[in-house]
């Protein structure tokens, strides 16, 4: 902890909340800052809270048993995200049960398929684009189809138009209030009742999907007691595949703002990289922009760290953002350079864009290794392309969560 004093300091605001809000990815890091810590406690929506980063803290948070995410997370995020009885609500052995699931469909083979559909839906959604288009338009069409068909659903039954709508809108709606949430629950709502129908359609034989495919790995799997989950968790599960497969657009326009903005940094690369080269550069990606800022736990076994005495149910937030820039575990931090990736020994604590610790003992995305290699796909498709980027509103604004380049980034087309 940098220059940490002996307790964790309160900050006094009556709540914080419409300050986390209105600061978004840089609320927590800069109270940090200004307080020469990295915890303070405060209170946000009525509630009392511990806000921290960097990796010590990261350290306890991810300590396997020691947090839950029931009732750490706002409703109005959990009901758009991961949602009621899916997997990152669950503890102890149920939660490891229902997590293997994930990862058993993230073996070699499941991502080499992935990588291949996102090729193919990659080339076709280029070909059918106008010449001026917005790259985050582009990936979420080419990742939506690419979701539906790596789950083994038929691509054109599915609507992957509809779906994909829907499966954004969950994103976008998931920091927001008012109007453009309560769409997006709406949306949400129509995408799970199909989830739901395709779970349903799946276990009564009337739509066949292989036998190793992760649609049917869902609504097949049986939980603890030997039972198959109710339909409507299960559907759930399907979301949170299809949901965050999707989301990984917003990687790709940050890579497409990188390759950009960060030229010196890319110009090593060609679509011909090796494969170091290309992980290095999108392991910087994942560090550098802001994608997930935050996530919840509350406190199962009351433990005692910087002073502070963390007691049952307390709640507690981790910076993922703060902790992918803390200024002593990041050489100039600020500065976008994939070079420190090279020969990089992860630690689980470091770089925690899609969470850290362990897999199964803990909440750690079961997609990140999937994430990094659509990513990968996704810089080598980008430099094989013929394209400008041309005058435009790249600022990507620090309060809007989930955020993009304002512009989305528009790229003209040229003719290959
Ligand atoms: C777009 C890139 C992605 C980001 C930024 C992201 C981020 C995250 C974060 C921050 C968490 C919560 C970690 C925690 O609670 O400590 C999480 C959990 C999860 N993610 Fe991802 N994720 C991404 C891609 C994926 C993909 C591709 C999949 C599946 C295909 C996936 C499925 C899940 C699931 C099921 C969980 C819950 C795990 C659990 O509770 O044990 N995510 N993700």
């Amino acid at each position: 902890m940098s220059g940490s004093p002996a307790a964790i300091p309160s900050i006094s605001a009556l709540d914080s909340g419409i300050a986390l809000w209105r600061e978004g990815y840089v609320f927590v890091r800069s109270r940090c800052d200004g307080l020469g810590t990295d915890a303070f406690r405060t209170r946000i929506m009525m509630r009392n809270v511990v806000c921290m980063r960097g990796p010590a803290a990261a350290e306890q948070f991810y300590m396997p048993g020691r947090f839950t995410r029931r009732r750490a997370i706002p409703r109005t995020a959990l009901a758009l995200l991961q949602d009621w009885g899916s997997v990152q609500t669950l503890d102890g052995e149920a939660h490891r049960h229902r997590k293997q699931m994930f990862m058993d469909m993230m073996d070699a083979a499941g991502i080499g398929r992935a990588i291949s559909i996102f090729r193919a839906e990659w080339g076709a959604t280029l070909d059918r684009a106008p010449r001026r288009v917005r790259l985050h338009d582009l990936a979420r069409e080419a990742l939506g189809r690419t979701a539906i068909l790596w789950c083994a659903l038929p691509l054109e039954e599915a609507e992957p138009e509809r779906r994909t709508a829907e499966l954004s809108a969950m994103i976008e709606g998931a920091g927001s209030f008012g109007l453009g949430h309560i769409r997006a629950r709406l949306m949400r709502r129509r995408c799970e009742h199909w989830a739901r129908q395709t779970i349903e359609a799946i276990r009564d034989g009337a739509l066949q999907a292989r036998s190793d495919s992760p649609a049917q790995r869902i609504a097949l799997h049986r939980g603890l007691s030997g039972e198959e989950l109710p339909p409507g968790i299960a559907a759930v599960e399907l979301l949170n595949l299809l949901r965050p497969l999707v989301a990984i657009a917003r990687f790709v326009t940050f890579i497409g703002h990188a390759l950009h903005v960060h030229r010196d940094a890319a110009a090593h690369l060609s679509a011909n990289a090796a494969d170091a080269d290309l992980e290095a550069f999108v392991q910087e990606v994942r560090r550098f922009y802001p994608f997930f800022p935050m996530v919840g736990g509350r406190v199962l076994e009351p433990f005692s760290w910087a002073g502070h005495q963390f007691g049952k149910d307390d709640w507690v937030l981790l910076d993922l953002y703060g902790t992918n820039h803390h200024p002593d575990a990041w050489h100039d931090a600020e500065t976008f350079d994939p070079q420190r990736f090279r020969g990089w020994q992860g630690d689980g604590c470091t770089l925690v864009p899609q969470g850290g610790g362990g897999f199964l003992s803990g909440h750690r995305c079961p997609g990140e290794w999937l994430t990094i290699a659509l990513m990968g796909e996704a810089v080598r498709q980008l430099l094989a392309m013929d394209y400008a980027v041309p005058e435009q509103d790249l600022h990507i604004p620090m309060n809007r969560l989930p955020t993009l380049p304002n512009s989305g980034l528009v790229l003209e087309l040229g003719n290959t």
